[in-house]
C-alpha cells in the first residue's frame, strides 16, 4: 500500500483567517481538502470558486476539491481556472461518471468518485479505472465534526481488493470523523488518504494534531 496521506478539512477552518489557519498545516500536510457545498445535493452551504482562487496563491499544497453539489461538472472550468488539482463528485448524483470524467479530464482536473455511507461498493466497480481516487465517506455528507461510522469499513475492504487485484492506481480516501482513534481502523480497511477537518484544525495546535494522526498510521 502507498504511504498514508492527510488532507485537512478547511470546513473545520476559522473562515475569517483562512490564508493563516493553512499556512499553519502547510509544511505538515499531503493534501487540502475543500469541501464545496450547495445546498441542494447536501443541506449546507459552505464556500465555493472565489475562495479556491484566492488561496491558490497561498499555497502549494494539492488541492482535492470535494464537490457536494447537484451539477458539479458544469463547474470544471472555472474550478480549474481557479487553481483546484482534482474534483471528486458523488456517485449518487452520476450513477454512470464515464462523461463526467472525460469532462474533467479534457480540464485537466484529477477526478474522483464519493460514496455516500449508505451507497454500496458495488455502485464503483465498474468505474475503478476512470479514477485518481475513490472517496469513502465515513459519515452523512454536509457537515464537519460528526462521529465516525465504522460500518463502512468493510467497503474500503472491498474495494482496496478491487483495485489492487487489477493494478489500478487508484488512491482510496476516506472522509469524515477521523481522528487518533479512528485512524488506525481505516488505514487497517486499506485507506491511504486520511481527510480531517475538526480533529485538525478544531485542536489547539494543529500541527500537533497532524503528528497525532501520523503517529496512528506508522
Ligand atoms: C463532510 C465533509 C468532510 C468534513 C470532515 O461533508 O465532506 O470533509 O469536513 O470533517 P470532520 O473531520 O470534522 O468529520
Ligand atoms: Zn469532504
Amino acid at each position: 500500500m502507498k504511504p498514508g496521506r492527510i488532507a485537512p478539512s478547511i470546513l473545520a477552518a476559522d473562515f475569517s483567517r483562512l490564508g493563516e489557519e493553512i499556512a499553519t498545516v502547510e509544511e505538515h500536510v499531503d493534501w487540502l481538502h475543500i469541501d464545496v457545498m450547495d445546498g441542494h445535493f447536501v443541506p449546507n452551504v459552505s464556500l465555493g470558486i472565489p475562495v479556491i482562487k484566492s488561496i491558490r496563491p497561498h499555497s502549494k499544497l494539492f488541492f482535492d476539491c470535494h464537490l457536494m453539489t447537484t451539477n458539479p461538472d458544469a463547474y470544471f472550468p472555472a474550478l480549474a481556472e481557479a487553481g483546484a488539482d482534482l474534483v471528486t463528485v458523488h456517485v449518487e448524483v452520476f450513477p454512470d461518471p464515464r462523461p463526467v470524467a472525460a469532462l474533467a479530464r479534457a480540464n485537466e482536473l484529477g477526478f474522483g468518485i464519493v460514496l455516500n455511507p449508505i451507497t454500496p461498493a458495488a455502485a464503483v466497480e465498474p468505474f475503478l479505472d476512470l479514477m485518481d481516487v475513490v472517496v469513502v465517506m465515513s459519515v452523512e455528507p454536509g457537515f464537519g465534526g460528526q462521529s465516525f461510522m465504522p460500518e463502512v469499513l468493510p467497503k474500503v475492504e472491498s474495494i482496496r481488493k478491487w483495485v489492487d487485484s487489477q493494478g489500478l492506481p487508484a488512491d482510496i480516501q476516506i472522509d469524515g470523523g477521523i481522528t487518533p482513534s479512528t485512524i488506525g481502523s481505516a488505514r487497517q480497511a486499506g485507506a491511504d488518504v486520511f481527510v480531517a477537518g475538526s480533529a485538525i484544525f478544531g485542536a489547539p495546535d494543529p500541527v500537533d494534531a497532524v503528528r497525532a494522526l501520523r503517529n496512528e498510521l506508522s
